[in-house]
């Protein structure tokens, strides 16, 4: 079977940044001479003092380190906002789209530039200085990029934690990074509800201690300012002058750090530097998206996610881009509100999730074609592996069969597009990120060897052989652990915890995570995580938890759960377990399905056999493989009897 192929139109290719000749050029310069092609493509930004130094990188265990453009200095808030002003200080910067539809503003890069620079000066009057931690705890409104940029702007170091995260969660980031401020609002309005920021904010400072707070009121709700503690955003803006010099950078000084979800233990802090960062952003978010002046582009992501910190703020604001930003949800009001949007703001390039594209799907496609989308030119993909059905509903209801699609592999650690194709370069097949960007080596490996297949036809588990400026550097705080995490598997190489396969085109297909990851909605969430709150609760004994195949989130969240000697379980039990998890960790991670286990499947020497709780959580318990290294192969049976998901 051959799988279906779209190749880019002449028109497209025509136009495009890049066609496929120029790609192959590309790319061919790009591996062959990185310390050449990225000291040419490093000069898409201005540098204060420029490098001379390109590339100093190795994946050597266990003395990995990563350095681009060492010796250059720059500042990403200028890069973002006050190279501009000369030549667009009067184009949109920022369009912003509210919950409730009527609501926008235009941000042009003038006024981008004043509320920054106001901005930056609070924060110093704040007491933040150079390399403090600052974060940020926001909604989707343009005070959350302006509090990303007045952090770049002094040096200072922002970590976003997503919105739905719950307070324990907000807590123990705040502690981690030891931050010196927290900004947020009162209430961040999402599908016609509030959600409680500044609350959740009041609970995870009675966790972690008192941080000085500057809220900026959205609603005018929540619980009011603590004196002494929070700030109120607008009053010191009115005093702040529009004055604020940008700090000199190095370009391996730490932009920000955003935590993500691993195989095991607490989340980690990914550390993004300035120089390397912003040159891989934006030139990604030019190419990936072939995006040209004028163009209006909009990513539905939210800055809390590494998605929005790349592809909504730092890529392109950094190529003078307009971006749209938009606070609510795909259904509110109703099912048409993205097609609305892209109708209302002629958006060029609209860039979302699979979950967002399979739950619009199940609606119809009344709602999409009710819409003008005729100033659609790009549609992109990122979280997760979209199955061909949602690609081609995205390809023919929103596309109208003419719209190229990118599906862009990444990772937070990636900081940019690792695989994507380019709209006027790149075949597309259904469900493949394609190809590699420029400067990305992707080797696929045999997991039991370790060995690379150079094979053109390959499946094993994708790495990655050399490093690109947007690499993260470091675990914040613990640098061991990023090498052994990425580093330790496999010697010399990236591992980027994810399968793959190649085709006989030497196109990748992503097959999804090989840790103990789930990708839930797009979300990146820790099976170790929801254990360890499981077990945390007081009637909990042991629990184990695992993906299963879900049709709009992807994965939901399947938990086995052994409660103590002498606890009855009940619905009520399920319900508050729920809660529970929701409570500890936030709403995004919520449990779909919980099952009484009175024992889990272990060897003999006490190790969970996840294989097989994977296979009962699938309904797929024909196959459960070799159990006779089981202490107890009788739990099996109990499991199979009571199974949650029965297709
Ligand atoms: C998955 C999101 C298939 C993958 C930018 C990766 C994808 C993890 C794709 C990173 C895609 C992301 N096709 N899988 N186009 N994009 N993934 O850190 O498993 O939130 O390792 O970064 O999402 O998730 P993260």
């Amino acid at each position: 079977m051959t799988d279906p192929i779209f190749p880019p139109s002449a028109e497209v290719a025509a136009n495009a940044h890049a066609d496929a000749k120029k790609y192959d050029e590309m790319y061919a310069a790009s591996v062959n001479d990185p310390e050449a092609f990225w000291a040419e493509h490093g000069k898409r930004l201005d540098w204060m003092t420029p490098y001379t130094k390109v590339k100093n990188t190795t994946f050597e265990y266990p003395d990995v380190s990563i350095k681009w453009y060492e010796d250059g200095e720059l500042n990403v808030c200028v890069n973002c906002v006050d190279r501009h002003l000369e030549t667009r200080g009067d184009q949109v910067a920022i369009i912003w789209e509210s919950d409730e539809p009527g609501g926008d503003e235009k941000i042009t890069y003038k006024k981008l530039h004043q509320e920054v620079s106001k901005l930056a000066n609070v924060y110093k009057s704040l007491g933040v200085k150079k390399g403090d931690r600052v974060v940020l705890y926001m909604p989707m409104i343009p005070e959350a990029a302006y509090a990303m940029l007045a952090c770049a702007r002094i040096g200072a170091i922002h970590s976003i934690v997503f919105g739905g995260f719950s307070p324990d969660a907000l807590a123990s980031r705040i502690a981690d990074s030891e931050a010196a401020l927290v900004v947020t609002a009162d209430e961040g309005p999402r599908g016609g509800r509030a959600v409680g920021l500044k609350k959740n904010v009041d609970a995870a400072l009675d966790i972690c201690g008192d941080v000085t707070t500057l809220v900026v009121a959205r609603t005018g709700g929540g619980p009011g300012n603590k004196e002494g503690r929070d700030h109120d955003y607008a009053t010191l803006m009115a005093d702040a002058s529009p004055d604020c010099p940008a700090e000199k950078m190095n370009a391996e000084d730490p932009l920000f750090v955003l935590y993500t979800s691993g195989s095991t233990g607490k989340p980690k802090g990914v550390v993004h530097t300035s120089g390397g960062y912003l040159v891989s952003a934006s030139m990604t978010h030019q190419y990936t998206f072939d995006y040209h002046d004028g163009d209006v582009y909009w990513c539905t992501a939210d800055v809390g996610w590494i998605t929005g910190h790349s592809y909504i703020v730092y890529g392109p604001l950094a190529n003078g881009a307009t971006t749209l930003m938009f606070e609510g949800t795909p259904t509110y009001p109703d099912a048409s509100r993205f097609w609305q949007v892209c109708e209302k703001h002629k958006v060029n390039q609209f860039y979302t999730a699979p979950t967002a594209i399979r739950s619009l799907m199940a609606l119809g496609d009344v709602p999409v074609n009710k819409c003008d989308l005729s100033a659609l030119k790009v549609l992109g993909t990122v979280g997760e592996p979209i199955n061909p059905e949602a690609w081609n509903w995205y390809h023919n209801v929103v596309g109208k069969g003419k719209v190229p699609i990118v599906d862009t592999w990444w990772q937070t650690e990636t900081g940019a597009h690792m695989m994507t194709p380019l709209p006027g370069a790149i075949a597309t097949k259904p469900g493949s990120a394609t190809k590699p960007f420029f400067g990305v080596q992707p080797v696929v490996l045999d997991p039991t060897t370790g060995k690379e297949i150079t094979t053109q036809e390959a499946e094993g588990v994708l790495a990655i052989k050399d490093s690109w400026p947007s690499q993260m550097r470091t675990v914040y705080g613990d640098h061991e652990r990023f090498v052994n995490t990425y580093f330790a598997a496999y010697k010399g190489y990236y591992f980027t915890e994810d399968g793959c396969r190649r085709d006989k085109d030497g196109y990748y297909w992503i097959t999804g995570r090989v840790d103990d990851v789930l990708n839930v909605s797009g979300h990146r969430m820790g099976t170790a995580e929801i254990e360890s709150a499981l077990v945390a609760h007081p009637n909990v004994a042991e629990a184990a938890v695992v993906g299963y195949p879900h049709a709009v989130k992807g994965q939901g969240i399947y938990c086995y759960v052994t409660l103590n000697v002498g606890v009855e379980p009940s619905d009520d039990l399920r319900v508050e377990l729920r809660n529970w998890v929701r409570k500890q960790i936030g709403p995004v991670a919520s449990p779909d399905l919980i099952q009484w286990a009175p024992g889990l499947p272990k060897t003999r020497s006490g190790k969970i056999m996840r294989r097989i709780l994977r296979k009962v959580a699938e309904d797929d318990f024909g196959s459960l493989g070799d159990t006779s290294t089981l202490a107890e192969p009788e739990v099996v049976d109990d499991l199979i009897a009571n199974r949650m998901n029965r297709g």
